[in-house]
């Protein structure tokens, strides 16, 4: 019998829909399911090559019904469908962000068929380069594609909630992708301006994401995700945590008193741009207002190309 979980609309409105948006009904038959590349807290990720004539290789991630209704991730799941369906459409599809091209289910498990990563996560290779770090030109390459997907989703009304180097994947390519939207939270574009207005009575959100890289009971804005940028491009040039420590607590006691150093070779520019968007107050944050534009003007990016960030060859790291 079918556990009682969808992640579908009504079939019509969901074959409407997915035609528009160009995600064709597909079930498990048009895979060939190659090798287990993942495995999350609430799925499985396989290396699947499409049947069709394209071949194409493609990521399948794949989520045990029961497992996530144990667990109370529905959704979670559910949010990230929404997400990365409103991305992976053809005005919305963004050269740095993971696309969706199809979801479907069966008894057991809901499928995502997504962008194959081949190199897997910037953690793993960031911790592979030597002494365990990017170096200068690399950081600032990562970190410009990583602010323009962020640009990207803001724009969309779209807050990503868990911006850290495991989520950014490398393509065959050795482009980045930012992936795994299931933390990400849809604000109302519209009443964003009112509700920011409306300071005095400020509704918490709950706690999502990971301890280094955000800020405890912070509102989720894009400014969330403007702290959590300059955790990783901290992290990026040094290969630490910016608030490294023990436990949780400690971390949280760290974040809070933004009790944190900078090594004595720490380029002066990444340090001044670190510096301005580890800011506790979320409205003196830098990109707060003005958006992304701001970090984008900041002189660490000096130099970078905006225009051609899509095209140009990326580091050619092992
Ligand atoms: N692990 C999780 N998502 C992945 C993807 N899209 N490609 C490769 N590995 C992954």
């Amino acid at each position: 019998m079918d556990v009682p979980l969808s992640i579908s609309n009504p079939p019509t409105q969901d074959q409407a829909r997915k035609q528009a948006d160009g995600l064709r009904f597909k079930t498990l038959s048009d895979y060939k399911v190659a090798k287990e590349i993942g495995d999350g807290s609430f799925a499985t990720v396989y290396l699947a090559t499409e049947k069709s004539d394209r071949k194409r290789e493609v990521a399948l991630k794949v989520c045990l019904k029961k497992h996530i209704i144990k667990h109370r991730k529905i959704e979670y799941v559910q949010r990230e469908k929404q997400v990365l369906a409103l991305l992976s459409t053809a005005e919305n599809q963004h050269h740095a962000i993971v696309s969706l091209f199809a979801t479907f289910q069966d008894a057991e498990n809901l499928y995502f068929v997504l962008s194959y990563a081949q190199y897997g996560d910037l953690l793993r290779i960031m911790l592979n380069q030597e002494n365990e770090h990017f170096i200068l030109d690399h950081s600032k390459y990562y970190s410009a594609v990583l602010l323009s997907a962020l640009e990207h989703i803001h724009r969309l009304g779209i807050i990503h909630r868990d911006v850290k180097p495991e989520n950014i994947l490398m393509k065959s390519d050795k482009r980045i992708i930012l992936s795994d939207f299931g933390t990400a939270k849809m604000i109302d574009v519209e009443n964003k301006k009112k509700k920011e207005e409306n300071e005095g009575r400020r509704r918490r959100n709950s706690f999502v994401g990971t301890a280094q890289y955000v800020l405890h009971g912070e509102d989720t804005t894009p400014a969330s995700d403007f702290w959590s940028f300059g955790v990783v491009v901290y992290q990026f040039l040094t290969g630490k945590h910016v608030f490294h420590d023990e436990s949780e607590y400690l971390i949280f006691k760290r974040v809070e008193g933004l009790l944190y150093k900078f090594p004595d070779d720490f380029d002066s520019a990444a340090r001044d741009l670190v510096e301005k968007l580890l800011v506790l107050e979320p409205s003196a944050r830098l990109g707060t207002g003005e958006g992304a534009k701001s970090i984008r003007s900041h002189k660490f990016f000096d130099g970078i190309s905006w225009e051609t960030l899509a095209t140009i060859p990326p580091p050619d790291v092992k």
